[in-house]
């Protein structure tokens, strides 16, 4: 092995950079790639981190390869806040496909017939539009204006929508609008992606909203042990470490196969280079991510009230609660019975708690897996 090849982790903490480094998500992929040619749009959910924006790129990689006739598009809304937002993210996004193609050629040619401002991001050197708007109507006219012209290429285009859920505190009804629009686009295969489970059921699944029974539903569950165990010791022997399985189990356990905590902790402890991983390493490698992190976790606390400061290392403490309202868990952790559900409903939205539902119940934890074991470390 090269020294270049040494220097590389396989394991990613964001983005996607090649099939060896992707575990599984066989059946999700062949989903999403049997909506896009049956012409269904999709909605794919999921907590956070556990891997739905790798799987668009890992699709988008695939159609690639496989040289399918599709224009693919990205666009993250995490940080829009309006119908203004979203068509300037849109709009940077088109720009970037390169000129030399005739695609990209078509795509400035448009983009330029809108009037926008052109500029370069400072950090990145990416090219950038902005428009200027007379009237409201013209941002709406703008956003119809791009989505027919996708829609009139040659090409069939791939847009994937990730964290849509943002488009409900739009000032403007964005679920209305793309709704007029949507039915008549036959040329864009549609994914809309979203880490707030309860929201996207809400602009999916109920009756009352515009993009109802829109879209299929696409739930991304954790990867599988069976997948996911065999992929760590395989990239651990490839960068010629041994890992035992009783130390495999608890690296799976510890970050509870939460991908992006797996892929973190797994990625620690391949940057040490042993040629035998044992557990006292992943343990060290584990206080290590938790104190790396310390000063976020401590901002946290003084972010919250105390009842919620309270609830959260509760919840640390029982790694999961079924029945938050217990008398036996709320006199064990000293919480008042009266607001323990505001509580934890207002941590909720915080995304500082995940809730599980299952068949029978639901069940909580605290959201982000290193700071539970960080609270339950120092309280
Ligand atoms: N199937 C996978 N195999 C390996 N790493 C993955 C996989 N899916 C996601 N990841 C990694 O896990 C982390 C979280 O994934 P991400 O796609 O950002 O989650 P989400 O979009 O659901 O918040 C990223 O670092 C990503 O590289
Ligand atoms: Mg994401």
């Amino acid at each position: 092995m090269s020294t270049m090849e040494y220097a590389e982790n396989p394991f990613l903490i964001r983005g996607f950079l090649k099939d060896e480094w992707f575990c599984d998500r066989e059946t999700e992929t062949e989903k999403l790639l049997s909506n896009i040619l049956n012409g269904v749009d999709t909605t794919l959910i999921s907590p956070r981190k556990y891997g739905k924006t790798g799987l668009i790129f890992h699709l988008f990689h695939r159609v690639e390869v496989e040289k399918r006739p599709f224009k693919c598009i990205y666009v993250d809304l995490f940080h829009t806040r309006s119908l203004e937002d979203f068509v300037k993210t849109l709009a940077d996004e088109l720009i970037k496909f390169p000129q030399q193609t005739s695609f990209g050629q078509r795509v400035l040619d448009f983009i330029k017939r809108l009037r926008p401002v052109f500029s370069y991001d400072s950090l990145t050197g990416d090219p950038q539009v902005s428009f200027t708007y007379q009237m409201e109507s013209e941002k709406e006219q703008n956003l119809k204006n791009i989505l027919e012209f996708l829609n009139n290429q040659p090409e069939q285009i791939i847009l994937a929508l990730d964290e849509f859920q943002q488009v409900v505190d739009y000032p403007e009804n964005m679920e209305a609008i793309l709704r007029a629009y949507i039915q008549n686009l036959h040329n864009i295969h549609f994914i809309f992606s979203g880490s707030r489970q309860s929201m996207m059921a809400e602009i999916f699944l109920s009756p009352k909203r515009p993009l109802f029974s829109q879209t299929q539903q696409l739930s991304l569950d954790k990867i599988p042990a069976e997948k996911y165990m065999p992929f760590v010791k395989e990239l651990f022997r490839d960068g010629e470490m041994e890992i035992e399985d009783d130390v495999l189990q608890f690296i799976m356990d510890w970050t509870r196969r939460h991908t992006y905590y797996t892929q973190s902790l797994c990625n620690k402890v391949y940057s040490k280079h042993l040629s035998r991983v044992d557990i006292e390493t992943v343990k060290l490698a584990c206080s290590e991510l938790l104190d790396e992190n310390e000063n976020s976790y401590m901002q946290y606390r003084e972010l919250l009230t105390a009842p919620q400061w309270q609830v959260l290392i509760a919840l640390a403490k029982e790694k999961q609660v079924e029945q938050i309202t217990s008398s036996v868990f709320l006199q064990k952790y000293n919480i008042s019975g009266t607001t323990a559900r505001r509580t934890v409903q207002s941590l909720i939205d915080k995304d500082l708690v995940l809730a599980l539902p299952n068949k029978s119940q639901t069940a909580y934890q605290v959201y982000d897996v290193f700071f539970m074991h960080w609270l339950a470390r120092e309280y």
